[in-house]
This record gives C-alpha cells, sequence and structure tokens, in this order.
C-alpha cells in the first residue's frame, strides 16, 4: 500500500558525494532496512504474499543479484519454499556458466552470469534486487534467464531511481510486455 512505501522509505538514508563509495550525487542506503528487523521482515512480507497470492501462477525460483540482491531473494525464497538462484558478476560461479556480456551501470561496466542448470523452460523466475538506478544489471538479468526459455513473472527492486530511467530501458526490450507496478 501507498502507506507502507512511506513507512519503509523512511528507512532509506541516502549519502552525498562525500560519503558514498561511488561518484553518484545520492548513494541510497538499504542498510537502514537491513539493520531494522521489524522494517526488514515487513518488506520480505510484502512480497513472499505477493507471490503466495499468484497460487499456481506463482513462481518456481526466485533470482537475486550479486551482492545486494542477495540479502532480499533468499529469505523471500525461504519463505515461498522455493529454490533461489544466483545472477552473478562474471568470474565467481562454478560448474558451467552463461554469460550477459557487458553492461553499463549507474557507475560501473559489469557483465553478469548464472549456473548452466539452475533455470529453465518450466519455471517462472522472479529477479529481485536492492534497487534499479539505469535498468543495465536489471537487463542483463532478465536476457539472462530468458535466453533459457523461462518465464519471468516479474522483476522487483525495493528501490527505484526513477530519474535513472531504469524502468523504461526494460519496456524498450519488452515493448510493454511488463507491467509497473510500485
Ligand atoms: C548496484 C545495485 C544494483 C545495480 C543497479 O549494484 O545493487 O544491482 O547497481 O544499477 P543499474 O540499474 O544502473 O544497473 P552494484 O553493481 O553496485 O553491486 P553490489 O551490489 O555488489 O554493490
Ligand atoms: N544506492 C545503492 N546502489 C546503487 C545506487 C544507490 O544509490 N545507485 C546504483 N546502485
Amino acid at each position: 500500500t501507498d502507506l507502507e512505501v512511506k513507512q519503509i522509505a523512511q528507512h532509506l538514508p541516502w549519502y552525498g558525494p562525500e560519503y558514498s563509495p561511488h561518484d553518484v550525487p545520492n548513494f541510497y542506503d538499504i542498510a537502514g532496512i537491513t539493520e531494522n528487523p521489524k522494517v526488514f521482515r515487513k518488506v520480505i512480507d510484502i512480497f513472499v504474499n505477493r507471490y503466495k497470492a499468484l497460487g499456481d501462477k506463482g513462481p518456481t525460483r526466485i533470482a537475486g543479484f550479486d551482492a545486494r540482491g542477495f540479502i532480499f531473494g533468499p529469505p523471500i525464497a525461504a519463505g515461498l519454499q522455493i529454490p533461489f538462484i544466483m545472477i552473478r558478476k562474471v568470474g565467481k560461479l562454478p560448474g558451467v556458466v552463461a554469460t550477459s556480456g557487458e553492461y553499463q551501470t549507474e557507475y560501473s561496466t559489469d557483465e553478469s552470469s548464472i549456473r548452466i542448470g539452475s533455470v529453465s523452460r518450466e519455471d517462472r523466475v522472479v529477479l529481485i534486487d536492492d534497487l534499479i538506478a539505469t535498468g543495465g544489471t536489471a537487463l542483463a538479468g532478465i536476457r539472462l534467464v530468458e535466453a533459457f526459455g523461462a518465464e519471468i513473472t516479474e522483476f522487483a527492486a525495493i528501490v527505484s531511481l526513477p530519474f535513472m530511467d531504469g524502468v523504461k530501458k526494460i519496456h524498450e526490450f519488452d515493448n510493454g510486455k511488463f507491467k509497473d507496478v510500485s
């Protein structure tokens, strides 16, 4: 609900350039959520309830992005009793992996990878990250998961920076297939 969004947003401090790890005007920090167990619990419950409500159409996998998608994805997957899979930056996953190719983010050039076998064409996948800025990371994950023939239930982030046009970038790729929910 709007009230929940407002309450959670109060726990999202940002740091100016002098205290940010990157050269950005404002760096939003999810530690304000994770360090407050009640708020953290609330955020996880919102997502678990949202996906439980989909019933038989609900996700069969939760995929999280390296690194801060690994904070929110696993408790959501555990709450739904479905597997959590990792979309990691290249060079970190064992086994045989598929890679996304390089993409730009707000402050870096990255490349993501996924272990072959962690998702299949029978799966419906929710992709989770802490934050969407330019959408480079989200789009790379969407493409990786779709390359295996899996269906994307949705991409979800706790925080969106709308002025960075990340959601717009996803729509340029999906031709309006995904609906926005906030
Ligand atoms: C941040 C953030 C998202 C991504 C968003 O991760 O956690 O994954 O950037 O930016 P984008 O929408 O412009 O792609 P980062 O790459 O800094 O990795 P980290 O979680 O390992 O710090
Ligand atoms: N905070 C955290 N992660 C980010 C940000 C931010 O402001 N921008 C891009 N990734």
